[in-house]
């Protein structure tokens, strides 16, 4: 059983944000199995830094799309992107160090939450004005 699972009530109704966002939960599901299997630090570590990775390419994809259509939330919205993109960053390097032993499943609860709170909070927000600007 996969962590998460991408389903309809998530669309953004944008294709490539879509693509993205199940992107993103196949790498945190990738992540939790490795976990689950007992993986080491010398593999998981990667696909940590992956996740990491493809969130901040994720994030770039949004706020395009924000600048080029003048999306008046745009600014709220970055600064919670830069709120998750710190939080991140600090699972990343708090587990590089060590400081937070194995992979737990504490932690991969947060990332799933990390990651569906964004998405059906902030950036359904943004699916009517981007719509609405033919950005489907
Ligand atoms: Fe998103
Ligand atoms: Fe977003």
């Amino acid at each position: 059983m996969p962590l998460m699972t991408w389903n309809d009530k998530l669309s953004v109704g944008v294709r490539i944000l879509d693509d993205d966002h199940k992107h993103l939960v196949d790498m945190v599901n990738k992540l939790f199995d490795g976990m689950r299997a007992g993986h080491a630090k010398a593999v998981l570590g990667p696909i940590l830094d992956e996740l990491v990775e493809y969130t901040k390419v994720h994030f770039a994809h949004e706020e395009d799309f924000f600048a080029k259509t003048q999306y008046p939330g745009a600014s709220t919205h970055k600064a919670e992107h830069d709120k998750l993109t710190q939080q991140v960053h600090d699972i990343q390097a708090r587990y590089k160090a060590g400081a937070l032993g194995i992979l737990s499943l504490e932690v991969m609860e947060f990332l799933k939450t990390w990651l569906v709170n964004h998405i059906q909070v902030e950036d359904k927000h943004y699916t009517h004005h981007l719509n609405t600007h033919g950005i489907h």
